[in-house]
């Protein structure tokens, strides 16, 4: 029987290091000989990528419910479609941002609260739980000033500072609560310095979980 493959997230707000450390935990499981996937949300399928298009340049206000219900679509099509089969044929499946950002983004940033986001997850059966997170976590203002070197910012980065300190408390609350899958990386040092805490902790779930 094929062993199912395991998920990994990684979370946090714009500009923390989630794209450049997704490619480190890439190599880091490659080296292993560990067949991995990489993916992100909102996106990861056609109709996913069209909603992320749609999410991020709206010119117009989107309601914090619509927009809620706009990524709980793309993560469902790109769990049934995508994340779920890979997992199923072994594959391992590292996704930037999953159901964790609607619990910070919608239920903390936009105030809808934790439990409307449960509720729908709930009713839309998407129960999937990744079996590792990493929470890269830092100052508000330091990762929008990575992001301003990045150039235009989209419509979510364009929220006030208090969005993000909503949503990056809810990010933190739940990892407090979940402290075996989500582990909280200090996302201000050095590239390098990140990389290691980030390395430690994944070499520290490869043991237990072939252990
Ligand atoms: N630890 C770090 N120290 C300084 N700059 C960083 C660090 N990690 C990432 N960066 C830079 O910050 C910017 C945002 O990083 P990125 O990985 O795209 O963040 P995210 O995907 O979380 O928005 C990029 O220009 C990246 O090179
Ligand atoms: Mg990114």
């Amino acid at each position: 029987m094929t062993v199912r493959g395991r998920f990994i997230t990684l979370e946090g707000l714009e500009g923390v290091g989630k794209t450049t450390n997704r490619e480190f935990i890439e190599s880091t499981l490659v080296e292993r000989g560990i067949d991995v996937l990489v993916t992100r949300e909102p996106g990861g399928t056609d109709l996913g990528e069209q909603l992320r298009h749609l999410l991020l340049h709206a010119t117009a206000p989107v309601s914090a419910e619509a927009e809620l219900m706009m990524m709980a679509a793309s993560r469902k099509q790109h769990t049934v479609d995508v994340i779920e089969p890979a997992l199923k044929s072994g594959q391992w499946v590292l996704c930037d941002r999953y159901a964790d950002a609607s619990y910070a983004y919608q239920g903390g940033g936009r105030e809808l609260g934790i439990d409307v986001v449960a509720a729908l997850h709930d009713l839309l059966q998407i129960d999937l739980q990744p079996d590792l997170t990493f929470l890269l976590d830092m100052p508000i203002a330091d990762g929008l000033n990575r992001m301003a070197a990045r150039g235009k910012p989209d419509r979510i980065e364009k929220e006030a500072l208090a969005f993000f300190e909503r949503a990056r408390a809810a990010y933190l609350q739940r990892a407090h609560a979940q402290p075996d899958r989500m582990k909280i990386v200090d996302a201000s040092l050095s590239i390098e310095a990140v990389q290691e805490q980030v390395r430690t902790l994944l070499l520290a779930f490869l043991e237990r979980d072939h252990g």
